[in-house]
């Protein structure tokens, strides 16, 4: 199949904007971005929601804005909170991206959110999905989107069928949007009636009232479709708003496209970590600058061959030279990141080499619970039994030998 949308495109827009903007008025999430139009707000949200869900950002996002309100806040906040707000969301050269971005704010602009798009792009960690996203949020700009999901979404309705990520697919692609979005900038109002006080709030009224711009509606209709209906896996075609404009649904093509070219597979990963316990203090460490999860905190640890299996031939030295006694089966924790398949045996153990060995903390469990941990060693912290208040008995009682725990993600 070899199909260009470029010949029926220009005739398919005005049909296709009109139909996702009022499918967008009455089926839009109330998500609690939308109903801001402070250009910070909208900022942190595209940060995380880049590679991570809707429903996993909501929490972080609100505490993030309770804990963080301004930009200057951001700015000045210690790298400890700023992972702690971070801490499961994972890719967390966003985080420290986002304070640098709000120390050039401050630098830069006075401290206010920049308008102008090319500086909204300079910012870092910011590329032009972001900056499109936060241009026609925030200040209804007609600029276009294209993540993920707009490329399902558009490679589906348009028919295309050679590779997103090729060069001029991905052009073409940008295209599309770009023409989509000028088209809706053009649109005053697809309301026939005045619009109903829960129809402002779903489709981005803020607080005075004011409504989100075709631009800002146009391109989170685009999102929309994308996370509701036009999913990767089974479709719910039936229930789109352009199924009669849609390529893929005429000719049967859904699971076919977006045409991505065949993925990395999986690699396994072991690591063998260690839980050592002193008088209610554990035993961690703290990740070093410019390596994965930099500056989150872990049990001491070590990768171990992929096939290297069974407690009884247990490693006990860490990658940083801690060397370990009495190491006993806790618990294991397995978790995904990216292509990475981890497999985490935590173990119970004595340290061997004791004082001298730079680099490791001994924290309570408060202590523990107030860093930022990453995901797999967060996952050995939840296996803890929870804290006694008795104080005749040690506060911090690990439970006893070998729970087993699948990847628990929420
Ligand atoms: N994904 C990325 N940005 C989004 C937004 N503003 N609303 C919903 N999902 C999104």
């Amino acid at each position: 199949m070899a199909v260009h949308a470029t010949g029926n495109q220009q005739h398919a827009v005005p049909n296709l904007v009109t139909k996702l903007l009022s499918w967008f008025s009455t089926h839009a999430r109330d998500l609690p971005w939308r109903r801001t139009r402070d250009p910070y707000a909208i900022w942190i949200s595209e940060s995380m929601l880049q590679q991570t869900q809707v429903k996993t950002v909501i929490p972080y996002w609100e505490r993030w804005m309770r804990e963080l309100p301004t930009i200057r806040a951001a700015a000045q906040a210690s790298p400890g909170k700023l992972h702690k707000l971070w801490e499961g969301l994972g890719y967390y050269t966003r985080v420290r991206n986002v304070q640098k971005a709000a120390q050039q704010i401050i630098a830069q602009h006075e401290g206010r959110f920049p308008e102008n798009f090319d500086d909204i792009l300079a910012l870092p960690g910011v590329g032009r999905y972001t900056a499109g996203a936060i241009a026609s949020i925030a200040f209804h700009q007609p600029r276009p989107i294209l993540d993920g999901n707009v490329v399902r979404v558009l490679t589906r309705i348009f028919g295309i069928t050679t590779d997103p990520r090729e060069k001029k697919t991905n052009a073409q692609l940008w295209r599309i949007t770009e023409e989509l979005v000028h088209y809706a900038s053009r649109i005053t109002s697809t309301l026939r009636s005045p619009p109903s006080a829960e129809l402002l709030r779903r489709t981005g009224a803020t607080e005075d009232g004011h409504h989100a711009s075709s631009c800002s509606r146009l391109n989170q209709s685009l999102m929309e479709l994308g996370a509701l209906i036009c999913t990767p896996r089974s479709p719910r075609c039936e229930l789109c708003p352009v199924n009669h404009l849609c390529v893929a649904r005429h000719r049967g093509w859904q699971a076919e496209l977006p045409k991505i070219g065949r993925r990395e597979t999986a690699t396994a990963r072991r690591f063998i970590a260690f839980v050592v316990e002193r008088r209610g203090r554990f035993l961690v460490r703290q990740r070093p600058a410019g390596v994965v999860n930099a500056h989150l905190w872990e049990f001491p640890n070590v990768e171990i061959g992929a096939r290297h299996s069974g407690p009884q031939r247990v490693v006990t030295a860490d990658s940083a030279g801690f060397h370990f006694t009495e190491v006993k089966p806790f618990t294991i924790i397995k978790h995904s990141i990216t292509r990475y398949r981890i497999t985490l045996a935590a173990h119970r153990a004595e340290l061997a080499n004791s004082r001298s060995k730079p680099g490791g903390h001994w924290l309570s469990r408060s202590q523990l619970a107030r860093r930022a941990f990453s995901s797999a060693h967060k996952k050995i912290l939840a296996q803890f039994e929870p804290e006694r208040r008795s104080p005749t008995r040690s506060a911090s009682k690990l439970r006893p030998v070998t729970s087993r725990i699948g990847d628990r993600r929420s």
